[in-house]
């Protein structure tokens, strides 16, 4: 392979003699002038473009290449640009990775008419069109989030226990995962199991060794009588998705109430924490993410559309005043990183106000593809866990 020495001088070489020889063919001193202008900026851009455009196998693979190889490569940093070449292990500095966990959320909507639009049609979101993308600011760009694709998350999931664990949003937010890494035939049947009211879930995907696991689990009781359950067994999964809040707010509408539930759950989770990290070691540790302690993540409520809620009881109960304070207690139980706690933040808030009210049909499950975005920012943010932890 060339160095960049050697590269620079033969650009120069080209630069310098090919219009010489040009000028040998009877060129006039301004064709020759331009020719060579041409030549030395497409060859500076050339050289400077290059190393921006790693592509998302490479990444991927080296993420979990250097994750089941410890941390024996992570000091091999890329020397001239940063961000490496097909052939070096693309890491980026750990410091810089993990303030990118800041920026997962930072996502626009494309919401649009679709081209069969149906103004009689009931459901008001099937007349919208909608597409995401990570925000084109130059610090989101410079954390390279990417839409993981199929075999992406195989890699990733490989041998995981997942389970998802929650209200009608986890219930959603499993299908949406599960829609990254079964065909389409296999999802139809899926979504006809998965979407039977108030029942637990569970599929093996096994062409990656992948279980999924959804817990119909309406209250924060629920969700420490699981991690009880973990406790108890001596098991738990790899990655841990909860969430819950809107059942509560309906039928208990008590947001002190909640804390409470919520500070008891944090606390058990909290004690689950070391257990985990002595019984981890010993556990089949095959998949990339499966490390010593479980992922966990904060499924946090959805932004309500007050008058589109579908029965009277639902407006009333779950205003904005009331969410106001629902959010609030998940943010004094000290549950979430942010403040502390063991579950990273999916805010499901943001995602789905900054959609709006076109991507939903109830004022408070919105359009998959909301939920979909939430799942590839946990992909990303256990690609960052990885490259730090590993
Ligand atoms: C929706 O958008 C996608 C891509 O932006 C496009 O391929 C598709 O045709 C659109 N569908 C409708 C119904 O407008
Ligand atoms: C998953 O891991 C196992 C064992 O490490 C390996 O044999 C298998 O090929 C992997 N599968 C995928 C889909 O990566
Ligand atoms: C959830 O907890 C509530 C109250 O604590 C209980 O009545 C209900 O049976 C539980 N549901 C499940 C599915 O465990
Ligand atoms: C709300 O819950 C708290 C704590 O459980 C309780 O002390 C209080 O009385 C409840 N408020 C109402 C109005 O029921």
């Amino acid at each position: 392979m060339l160095g960049a020495v050697q590269l620079g001088l033969l650009a120069a070489c080209v630069v310098l003699f090919v219009p010489m020889g040009m000028a040998g063919w009877h060129l006039s001193r301004n064709k020759v002038l331009f020719f060579s202008g041409a030549l030395f900026i497409t060859l500076a851009v050339g050289v400077h473009l290059t190393p921006y455009f790693p592509s998302v196998s490479d990444f991927v693979t080296s993420v979990s290449s250097s994750s089941s190889s410890s941390s024996s490569s992570s000091s091999s940093s890329s020397s001239s640009s940063g961000y490496g070449g097909a052939d070096d292990v693309v890491l980026v500095d750990d410091n810089d990775r993990g303030s990118c966990v800041s920026f997962l959320h930072e996502i626009d909507w494309e919401v649009k008419p679709s081209m069969d639009f149906d103004p009689l049609v009931h459901k008001n979101s099937l007349n919208y069109n909608k597409s995401w993308s990570w925000r084109r600011s130059s610090s989101v760009e410079s954390c390279e989030f990417q839409r993981l694709r199929r075999h992406h998350v195989s890699d990733l999931l490989n041998g995981s226990w997942v389970m998802v664990a929650g209200d009608s949003q986890a219930r959603i937010f499993a299908m949406a995962l599960l829609g990254l890494v079964l065909d389409s035939e296999r999802m139809e049947s899926v979504r006809e199991s998965l979407f039977k009211r108030h029942s637990n879930y569970h599929v093996v995907v096994a062409e990656m060794g992948m279980k999924l696991d959804f817990i119909w689990a309406p209250y924060a009781t629920n969700l420490t009588n699981l991690v009880m359950e973990f406790k108890e067994n001596h098991v738990y999964p790899d990655l841990l998705v909860m969430g819950c809040g809107l059942w509560h707010m309906l039928h208990i509408n008590n947001a002190s109430d909640f804390g409470a539930e919520l500070g008891v759950l944090r606390n058990s989770v909290a004690s689950l924490l070391p257990i985990s990290a002595e019984f981890g070691s010993d556990g089949p540790v095959t998949g990339s993410v499966s490390v010593r302690s479980p992922h966990l993540f904060w499924l946090g409520m959805p932004t309500l559309v007050n008058s589109m809620l579908n029965t009277e009881e639902k407006k009333e109960k779950m205003t904005d005043l009331v969410r106001v304070e629902y959010e609030r207690e998940v943010e004094r139980s000290n549950m979430l990183r942010k403040f502390g706690g063991p579950f990273q933040l999916l805010d499901m808030g943001s995602l789905s106000w900054n959609c709006g009210n076109k991507c939903t049909d109830d004022g408070m499950h919105y359009d998959l593809v909301v939920y979909e975005a939430g799942v590839h920012i946990l992909l990303n943010a256990l690609l960052i866990e990885s490259n730090q932890k590993l």
